[in-house]
């Protein structure tokens, strides 16, 4: 099949380099130049395990090409995804301008289109636009006005939204849980089926569905991901509140097969470009339709609180005066795997620390470049994660990359002026960073105050 991507973001790159892999001729189209150059000489804009050499085999065989003529993308194409950022406006509502803009191109390239009547063949042939961004209900209906608007000539719509998880996207789409798929007729339902069959071959399931079901069914799984993780966090408050460990109950509560382990972990609450933004979006669909939404508020309010309560730990811990002082940060990434720092703890945090005064040395195995874009130089980026404990007064981790998980202790204290470790995720036996001489914070465990007698500590 000929197929467009619209946007070669995190979604757009993955998916349409998937397609290109399972023999389809695939098209991305950006409208940053920037993005497109890089790609045609053969390099990756984001990083994602296994990406570049799949994007660079699939354009050596000819399949997998970057454009930004809009025009001529859409018009070869006879499916096209919309997979173009749709990020909070300013009252947390789903900034559609993207996807209405793409919308707006199609509908001119169908019209510009040679050879097409609008007659019974062409209506067998018709392309398919599929909204594959993640969208408040309702958004493929103004996608299909905004391009009839355009044109008279026949076109079907869909939406598919994605599931993929940054840092295993690759997986993710080749072996999805589930492909969901919203139409309203069945000869786009098949196209599409068609489409996706080389994905499902062990079995998991395509459903096909109305579209505002479609729609609904990214919304629902996002927000009840967040509302584990705002679940989790509240109970590891309250464990901190009360002396009980939160790992101990996490175990205890897990192991009824009804809760479950997953997505159950404490933490520095939720981040990235899909959870936040998502649970806000399904905040204002329920204003919009003054359909009250409790749950949900709460579940963002309790993530918010939970960044702000381990930033007041700092704050206690150095008695309100961060001035001066020199702060590690193992971790900027919002989770291991990926460059992506939107809406990532790391970021409130460093910026927290660099507004009252204290110095940031900041480590992550690869989102420095995109740190920059939102921090800027303030903080120095050092490629050594040892490096960036340099002289500081405390470290604090905020992601859980692998690297972090075993660091050398006796390394850690030498290289830092004092052995003060605040561990957003929980990586360390509180036992084990006492014996090593550690104070210790973490989330929803008794934190360690008082280093043991033995190690040689300098506080
Ligand atoms: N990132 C994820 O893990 C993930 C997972 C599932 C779903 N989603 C959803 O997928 C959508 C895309 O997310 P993303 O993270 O890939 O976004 P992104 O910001 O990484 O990429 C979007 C791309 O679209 C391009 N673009 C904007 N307008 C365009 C236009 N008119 N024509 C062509 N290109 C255009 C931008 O330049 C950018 O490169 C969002 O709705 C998101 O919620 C994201």
């Amino acid at each position: 099949m000929r197929i467009t991507m619209v946007g070669t973001g995190y979604v757009g790159l993955v998916t349409g380099t998937c397609f290109s892999n399972t023999g389809n001729q695939v098209t991305c189209l950006d409208v940053d130049q920037a993005k497109i150059d890089m790609l045609k000489r053969g390099g990756c804009p984001i990083y994602e395990p296994g990406l570049e050499e799949m994007i660079r085999r699939n354009a050596r065989a000819g399949r997998l090409h970057f454009t930004t003529d809009a025009q001529a993308a859409y018009a070869s194409a006879e499916i096209i995804f919309i997979c173009v950022g749709t990020p909070s406006d300013d009252s947390g509502e789903a900034d559609l301008r993207y996807v209405l803009a793409a919308a707006d191109d199609i509908g001119r390239a169908i019209e510009a289109a040679p050879g097409d009547t609008g007659g019974p063949v062409e209506e067998r042939r018709a392309k398919i636009i599929v909204v594959k961004s993640t969208v408040p209900v309702g958004t493929n209906e103004k996608v299909r006005e905004r391009i009839a608007a355009r044109t008279a000539k026949p076109f079907r719509m869909a939406s598919n939204p994605e599931f993929l998880k940054e840092g295993a996207a690759i997986n993710d789409f080749n072996r999805p849980d589930r492909v969901v798929i919203g139409c309203d007729d069945k000869g786009t339902g098949d196209r599409l089926r068609d489409l996706y069959e080389p994905f499902v071959r062990q079995g998991n399931p395509i459903f096909i569905m109305d579209i505002r079901s479609a729609e609904m069914v990214k919304y629902a799984s996002n927000a009840m991901l967040a509302t584990k993780i705002s679940f989790i966090n509240e109970i590891a408050r309250l464990c901190e509140a009360y002396g009980a460990d939160i790992d101990e109950v996490r175990r205890g509560m897990c192991s009824d097969s009804r809760i479950g382990n997953k997505f159950l972990y404490p933490g520095l609450g939720y981040g990235g470009s899909c959870f936040p933004k998502d649970v806000l979006a399904c905040i204002n669909m329920g204003t919009a339709s003054r359909t009250d939404t409790p749950l949900l508020r709460a579940v963002h309010d309790v993530n918010q609180q939970q960044r702000r309560a381990f930033i007041a730990k700092l704050d206690e811990h150095f008695t309100g005066s961060l001035a001066g002082r020199t702060i590690a940060v193992w971790g900027i990434a919002f989770k291991p795997g990926t460059d992506d720092v939107r809406e990532a703890p790391s970021i409130t945090l460093m910026q927290h620390l660099l507004d009252r005064g204290a110095a940031v040395r900041a480590h992550d195995p690869v989102a420095h470049a995109t740190c920059r874009q939102i921090v800027g130089d303030e903080p120095g980026y050092f490629d050594d994660m040892y490096e960036a404990l340099e002289g500081a007064d405390a470290l604090v981790v905020c992601t859980d990359w692998d690297e972090f998980k075993h660091p050398d202790l006796d390394l850690l204290r030498s290289r830092m002026r004092h052995a003060v470790v605040f561990d957003g995720r929980n990586l360390y036996r509180p036992e084990a960073m006492a014996e090593a001489g550690f104070i210790y914070y973490s989330v929803g465990r008794k934190p360690i105050t008082t280093p043991s007698a033995q190690a040689t500590v300098h506080i």
